[in-house]
């Protein structure tokens, strides 16, 4: 069987990135824990422009949603859906006040003309907790990802292999787990996380290498080409991590995001990646 890995280097990809607009309801987004400062709507706005501008230098287009007041979660727009190629699974939000916000990107979606499936009642399934990496998808079983959610993610991709991960801690599987490059994975230096990676090598055969990175967050990765972009306000600091990654990717580019970090927002939080 080809190696997708090795396809992945050598076919022309066409990227487009979905985000959306930061709400002036922001500081009511959800967290797990209270932030231990409120959270700064401002910067909060600076960070998103930031990083929507380091997206520009990546991908042929990026296209800007508009926030919606009655959505303080919109601007994590990954949750809303899983998209491979030219098919997507729009979610449905594990959180019922972020339920609804899937809406504007089920249209953006359709304008795209990607081929669009629904979660099944009584599934719920947020994308953080969808990771795709060499050809397999692993789906996250969280707090806000059911087995009906993920049996509705691999009826959405009926090619692609879905293992189901146990999320013993933290958020999203994405929070802890992040890809580097097709075969490495960031993987947050902590007991629960460590025993995810654990799962992923045994269902795999100990396909993938191991990448750890120091506190909270820093393993959430956005890898757009051979660029990764990590985050400059966690665990080894902006300088330390920058270096850490160099080791395993052509590009690292650290982006402040201090203020979604407060509600447990992450940098592939931020981003709906097409590639096709
Ligand atoms: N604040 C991100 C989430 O809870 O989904």
């Amino acid at each position: 069987m080809a190696d997708p890995d090795a396809a992945e280097g050598t076919k022309m990809v066409s990227r487009i990135a979905i985000v959306r607009g930061v709400p002036d309801s922001f500081c009511d987004a959800l967290s797990m824990t209270p932030p231990p400062q409120p959270v700064d709507l401002e910067r909060a706005r600076l960070q998103h422009a930031v990083y929507v501008d380091v997206l520009k230098d990546l991908v042929q287009e990026v296209i800007e949603l508009p926030a919606d007041n009655k959505y303080p979660d919109c601007p994590f727009i990954e949750d809303t859906a899983v998209v491979i190629g030219n098919r997507a699974l729009i979610t449905h939000p594990g959180a019922a006040s972020r339920q609804g916000e899937e809406e504007a990107i089920r249209e953006a979606l359709k304008q795209l003309r990607i081929h669009i499936s629904e979660v099944e009642p009584p599934g719920l399934i947020d994308g953080g907790d969808v990771l795709y990496a060499s050809g397999m998808l692993f789906a996250g079983n969280s707090s806000r990802t059911n087995v009906a959610g993920i049996e509705s993610l691999q009826k959405a991709f009926p090619d692609v292999r879905v293992h189901t991960i146990r999320v013993g801690e933290g958020l999203h599987l994405k929070s802890a787990i992040s890809s580097i490059s097709p075969k490495i994975l960031a993987v947050e230096d902590s007991p629960a996380a460590i025993a995810m990676f654990d799962e992923i090598q045994q269902k795999t055969d100990g396909h993938f290498k191991m990448v750890k990175t120091l506190g909270p967050g820093a393993a959430n990765t956005v890898l757009v080409g051979d660029a990764v972009i990590c985050s400059a306000t966690l665990g080894l600091g902006s300088l330390k991590l920058e270096a850490h990654y160099k080791q395993h990717a052509r590009h690292v580019i650290p982006v402040d995001i201090s203020e979604f970090h407060k509600v447990d927002g992450g940098l592939t939080c931020l981003s709906l990646l097409i590639e096709r």
